[in-house]
């Protein structure tokens, strides 16, 4: 419940962003809040370059203790990566844990045999190159690990990062985009504290894992020093099961600009926004010269019935503290980029998807078994359903897709760009257009699944491969599954 979400971030008053002593009177101590630094990368042959190595450390989060947690090249999360539309990358993904695991590059469109699935695992001391060339728009993506039955362990444990993908659409708007300071990565997460300030992993509701305290960038309590007029939040529920609805105390309106794949056709104004497991959105708020404000997360509907599913808890995320004077930013753009729809009447397949407790219509994830074959270059109509009473979402490897019905009706304008996970709330049909662009491989899988972890990895995730017209799905190579 609500009373039990991190003590110091309910505190509403006292706003020291950044002051690390407790200011006298009981306010609450803010910690700044951390970046995630960019990745370095090199120019390999006219490829760009990164490394990430998963290791294991150690995380001071709150006072009394340190956690023991796993990032990539440090102890907690991962850099963020960025790359640009055209350009041709690599990742060399190394494994300093002890056991298996993937690196899945959420919501980039790109060959299977990349993709970071079960497929690809990476054995302990063992190493994984993929490369890829990035053809989509500029947009809040992520990384984070995938191995069979242990996602949300591995996520939970901190493995997970940022990738941000740019254009020269992009660029061209008048957008805040100074990395860090008016253009900031918000990775929100949930978790629960034990003695000496450890992470326990559960119990679990029908969500999956609700956490007590709410982590930004791996900040407890955090505080970000404002400096412009507009800023950008690139927020990512980068939770294992929790859903929120974010928001400000007094209502005020903030844009938001994009959604899972990109920019949207216009800002979109909202006073609230829910974000399920997976999710992104890049909103930009406006603050006034030395005013004090908090991003929160308010009761939402999620139409879950005897599930706790967090829905009722309303917390503190973020603290914005604005300097007395602030740089000036020039006025959002009324229109930002043709986002191309995808005509429902041209879509050369309908698909039912039936989501259950632990299974997609009536099959647990077997990654021995390839559930949908599908024709590279084609749209077709997925239509999900969660017919189960705990809350499910529904996430889509390899490819970005619309939104064409929730309930029959249309989607709300934030969710009408490209997505790539959407909330399946129980008993309402959604109907989504998905495109298969550009890369055909009869003997690899892309995955669908519940983004909710747990569920995840209790079987709801199936498996489909993409094929030249008239090809055949080949028995899936390189998989095996780990506990
Ligand atoms: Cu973000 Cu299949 O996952
Ligand atoms: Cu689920």
């Amino acid at each position: 419940g609500a009373a039990s979400l991190g003590a110091g971030a309910l505190a509403a008053a006292g706003c020291g962003t950044g002051s690390s002593a407790g200011p006298a009177g009981g306010a609450p101590v803010r910690n700044p809040l951390r970046v995630p630094p960019l990745a370095e990368s090199a120019q390999v042959g006219g490829r760009r370059v990164f490394s990430l190595v998963a290791q294991a450390g150690r995380t001071a989060f709150v006072p009394g203790g340190e956690a023991e947690t796993w990032g990539f090249n440090g102890s907690f999360l991962g850099p963020t990566l960025r790359v640009r539309r055209g350009e041709d990358v690599r990742v060399v993904v190394r494994n300093g844990l002890s056991e298996p695991t993937t690196v899945h590059w959420h919501g980039m469109v790109l060959p299977a045999s990349a993709d970071g699935t079960p497929h690809q695992t990476v054995e302990p001391g063992g190493e994984w190159s993929p490369s890829w060339r990035v053809d989509q728009p500029a947009a809040t993506l992520w990384y984070h690990p995938h191995p069979h039955g242990a996602t949300e362990r591995h996520v939970h444990r901190g493995l997970a990062g940022m990738l941000i993908v740019d254009d020269d659409e992009e660029a061209a708007l008048d957008l805040p985009r100074e990395y860090g300071v008016d253009d900031v990565p918000v990775i929100v997460q949930d978790r629960t504290f034990g003695g000496g300030g450890a992470f326990v992993e559960g119990p679990r509701s029908g969500a999956g894992m609700l956490g007590s305290t709410i982590l930004v960038n791996g900040t407890a309590s955090p505080g970000f020093a404002v400096t412009a007029e507009l800023t950008r939040l690139r927020l990512l529920n980068a939770s294992t099961a929790r859903s929120y609805r974010f928001g400000f105390p007094d209502g005020r309106e903030f844009d938001v600009v994009a959604g899972d794949g990109g920019l949207l056709p216009a800002p979109v104004k909202r006073a609230r926004l829910t974000l399920t497991p997976g999710e992104r959105a890049e909103v930009v708020v406006r603050l006034s010269a030395g005013e004090q404000v908090v991003l929160r997360s308010y009761p939402q509907e999620l139409g879950v019935a005897g599930a706790d599913t967090g829905a009722a808890d309303e917390f503190d995320v973020l603290h914005l503290g604005a300097a007395a004077s602030l740089r000036p930013s020039a006025p959002l753009p009324a229109r930002l980029v043709d986002v191309p729809v995808l005509d429902p009447a041209g879509a050369v397949a309908v698909r039912g998807f039936r989501m259950r407790v632990d299974r997609i219509n009536d099959e647990r994830m077997d990654l021995a078994r390839v559930d949908h074959v599908v024709t590279v270059g084609t749209t077709e109509l997925w239509d999900v359903v969660n017919v189960s009473d705990v809350p499910h979402n529904f996430h889509v490897h390899g490819t970005q897709f619309q939104v064409v019905s929730v309930g029959g009706r249309a989607p709300a304008a934030e969710s009408a760009g490209w997505k790539d996970t959407v909330y399946a709330p129980p008993n309402v049909p959604v109907r989504l257009a998905v495109r298969f662009t550009g890369h055909a491989d009869p003997s690899t899988p892309y995955m669908y699944h519940c983004h909710l972890l747990w569920h995840e990895d209790s079987g709801v995730m199936g498996q489909f491969v993409v094929v030249e017209p008239g090809g055949q799905a080949r028995p899936p190579v390189g998989g095996h599954a780990h506990r």
